[in-house]
């Protein structure tokens, strides 16, 4: 397996290849959520490349940049097992130089949700996904509905930038209690851990109440009093498109929740 530190040797070893290209772009501490793509990836295409790179641009002043889990060593022996031809590690200096063309996620769907209590999280997301999609140029990008809106706004980009690239969606990966595998979970002590299963739950209640009824009131009642979080931050209903709706449309809706157990943020969702 290949690890390539910097765009220029990413860019050689790119360009040495000939086939479909699976890419799985990656902030690192792997896990089974990271993982199910990778799989996905490997079973799709030619090559599979990872990158792994806490992007900067991404954190707000005051979020986890600093603490944010790093395990390159293991990150690597989990790729090679899984079979990834190559992994791209680059830093913040090659990656990024002073005063830069900037993206801008777009004013209303890049502001709302995750974007209104993260505003700029999205272009700083768009931002370093653009750099990684022309330095990889793959055939395939893989994303996890763990980030529903992350995915939603990667193919708005696609589209609007006329990238040349499928975006795959992979179903998100969950502990078998129901608890959405990611990255921060380490941050959880084994009370938090507890409470936070609150938040799969609520989303399961959900999803089964929308079999019974379109009523988003009705549901968001049932869902609050399942909750056992420190700081919810919202609820919410949309339809693939993150356009706000309010009953439920089935085979077109996303219900997210996104909440605070001790100072961890947590965000969770369910396609309905
Ligand atoms: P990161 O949080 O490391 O996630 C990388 C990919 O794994 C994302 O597409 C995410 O949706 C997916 N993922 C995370 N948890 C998952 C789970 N439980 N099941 C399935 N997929 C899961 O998302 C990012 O990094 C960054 O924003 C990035 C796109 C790499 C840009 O920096």
């Amino acid at each position: 397996m290949k690890i390539l530190k910097t765009p220029k040797e990413a860019q050689e070893y790119r360009n040495s290849l000939k086939g479909n290209i699976g890419f799985v772009p990656t902030m690192g501490a792997l896990h089974e959520g990271h993982l199910s793509l990778i799989k996905k990836a490997r079973e799709e295409n030619d090559y599979v490349i990872v990158s792994i790179f806490v992007n900067p641009t991404q954190f707000l002043p005051g979020e986890d940049l600093d603490k944010y889990p790093r395990k390159l060593q293991a990150d690597f022996e989990i790729c090679k097992r899984a079979g990834v031809d190559a992994v791209f590690t680059p830093n913040a200096k090659n990656m990024y130089s002073d005063d830069e063309i900037l993206i801008k996620a777009p004013k209303i769907k890049g502001y709302i949700l995750e974007g209104f209590f993260r505003p700029g999280h999205f272009d700083g997301v768009l931002q370093v996904v653009n750099k990684l999609f022309n330095i990889i140029k793959p055939t395939k990008a893989y994303f996890g509905k763990k980030d529903a809106q992350q995915l939603y706004l990667i193919n708005q980009m696609v589209k609007n930038f006329f990238f040349d690239i499928e975006i795959i969606p992979v179903d998100t990966v969950r502990e078998k209690d129901g608890l959405a595998l990611s990255s921060r979970n380490v941050y959880l002590s084994t009370e938090e851990r507890k409470r936070a299963l609150s938040i799969s739950k609520a989303l399961k209640r959900a999803a089964k109440l929308s079999s019974k009824t379109d009523n988003i009131e009705e549901i968001k009642k049932e869902m609050e009093k399942i909750l056992d979080v420190d700081k919810l931050q919202y609820i919410a209903f949309v339809d693939r498109d993150f356009n706000y709706i309010n009953k439920i449309i089935p085979g077109n809706t996303i219900i997210l929740i996104a909440a605070y157990i001790g100072s961890t943020r947590l965000i969770d969702n369910i396609w309905i």
